[in-house]
């Protein structure tokens, strides 16, 4: 058991945009560049404060782009720590669009994203431990666990170069 474990809501990361023209595609709805970019800020976000050490970004995984999002309409982006290894942490994420004139919202994307800290070298460095709480956070740590022995599993089905 590791020390200094800390809880999903230590590190969780809520952040609001709003989808300008310069963030579109040729269809008037948000680029999913854009949305990428806004997911890994805000899960690099959570890793660093569950870590207080600097992070990278390594591994993004099943990433769903679910719904368009309009011009105008104002975007959530919640993550949270869903699970850590030795170096590394999966960070889930998910974006929901809102209509604000209206209030309407809906779940448009979902992504987890792995980040390992480092050390002052440069060099991955053990991160604390995670102690999920809620039925929610509970769930996602078991899901993220099984996405990561689904992933050792692969890779150790792949041909060496
Ligand atoms: C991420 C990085 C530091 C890993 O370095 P490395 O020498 O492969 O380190 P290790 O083999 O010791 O792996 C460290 C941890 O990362 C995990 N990891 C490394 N590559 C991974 C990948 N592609 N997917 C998931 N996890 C990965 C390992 O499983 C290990 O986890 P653990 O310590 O919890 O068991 C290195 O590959 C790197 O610097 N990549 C570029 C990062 C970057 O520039 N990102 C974009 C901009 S932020």
């Amino acid at each position: 058991m590791k020390k200094n474990a800390k809880t999903p809501s230590e590190s969780s990361v809520e952040m609001r945009e709003m989808v300008m023209p310069n963030n579109t595609n040729a269809l008037n709805t948000v680029f999913g560049g854009t949305v990428m970019s806004w997911i890994d800020i805000a899960a690099a976000m959570v890793a660093a404060r569950h870590c207080g050490k600097p992070v990278v970004t390594a591994h993004i995984d099943d990433i769903d782009f679910l719904a368009p999002i309009k011009v105008g309409y104002h975007v959530l982006i919640q993550a949270s720590m869903n699970y850590v290894g030795r170096t590394s942490m999966i960070v889930g994420v998910k974006v929901t669009s809102e209509n604000p004139y209206t209030g309407e919202s809906r779940g448009t994307t979902r992504a987890y994203l792995t980040f390992v800290a480092l050390d002052d070298l440069g060099r991955p460095v053990e991160v604390p431990g995670l102690t999920p709480e809620s039925e929610d956070e509970i769930r996602r740590y078991e899901n993220a666990k099984i996405r990561v022995e689904h992933k050792k599993a692969f890779k150790g089905t792949q041909k060496k170069k």
